[in-house]
């Protein structure tokens, strides 16, 4: 029987990629999505795979989307956290809201999406937990002091379910995209984006596919020893 991956934020930018390729590669996939119900309509009409509307920030909605998806495909394998958002502000206008916002989706969203899934996991002595952080969760970016927060926060939350899960069978690593050309780098001011594209040695955006190849490495059966790792993916604009 196929494995069954559930993809947060799984219909549009590096989150469509990794859903796209985790079919490609054989599983059953879900894919989640916060408010666009055309885009998910219109994603689920191309790729045959199933959308699911919750707010990961939301815990009982995540716990209750989660039983559905079981419902529906089986028990779930493979949670790829991917869900974020940007409320990016210099310090000193950002507001208490903007840093609220980011925190439920991108910090607490990851705590909602894998806390469901970890007691089967556990049971059945096997699962893959792929949380996708970011380059600027490890080195922090001008105007984000939010976002970088949560996407460090990540980081810390692999490495301890790393070791809780690695007895059970269960692995837990992070990937850290640089800067990849979605919707959401293209929000970036044009004069910012340039400024930043000229700080990537490869001389170029990453594509979301370059992800999504990340995951489906990390989620395979014989990745077993690879657990508590982060991947960086950035065109050698940062090094840890
Ligand atoms: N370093 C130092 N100074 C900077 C700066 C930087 N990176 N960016 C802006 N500034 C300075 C400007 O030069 C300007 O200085 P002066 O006032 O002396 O001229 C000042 O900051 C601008 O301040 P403002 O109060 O006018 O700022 P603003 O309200 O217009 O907001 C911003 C600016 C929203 C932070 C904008 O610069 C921005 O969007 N920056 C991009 C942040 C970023 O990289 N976001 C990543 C989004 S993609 C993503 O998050 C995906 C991922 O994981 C990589």
């Amino acid at each position: 029987m196929a494995r069954v991956a559930l993809v947060t934020g799984g219909s549009r930018g590096i989150g469509a990629a990794i859903s796209k390729a985790l079919k490609e590669a054989g599983y059953d996939v879900a894919a989640t999505y916060a408010g666009n119900d055309e885009k998910a309509a219109a994603f689920t009409a191309e790729t045959g795979i199933k959308t699911y509307k919750w707010n990961v920030g939301d815990y009982d909605q995540s716990k209750a989307g989660i039983a559905q998806v079981e419902a529906d495909l089986g028990p779930i394998d493979v949670v790829v956290a991917n869900a974020g958002i940007t409320r990016d502000a210099p310090f000193h206008k950002m507001t208490p809201e903007q840093w609220q916002e980011v925190i439920d989706t991108n910090l607490t969203g990851v705590f909602n999406t894998v806390h469901p899934v970890w007691p089967g996991m556990r049971e059945r002595g096997f699962g893959r937990i792929i949380v996708i952080s970011s380059i600027n969760g490890q080195k922090g970016q001008f105007g984000q002091v939010n976002y970088a927060a949560t996407k460090a926060g990540d980081l810390g939350i692999v490495k301890s379910l790393a070791q809780e899960g690695a007895k059970k069978g269960i692995t837990a690593n992070a990937i850290c995209p640089g800067y990849i050309a979605t919707e959401m780098v293209m929000a970036v001011p044009e004069k910012v984006r340039e400024s930043i594209v000229a700080q990537i040695p490869t001389g170029r955006l990453g594509e979301p596919e370059e992800i999504a190849r990340c995951v489906v490495f990390l989620a395979a059966d014989d990745a077993a020893f690879i657990n508590g790792s982060t991947i960086s993916a950035n065109g050698a604009q940062f090094f840890v």
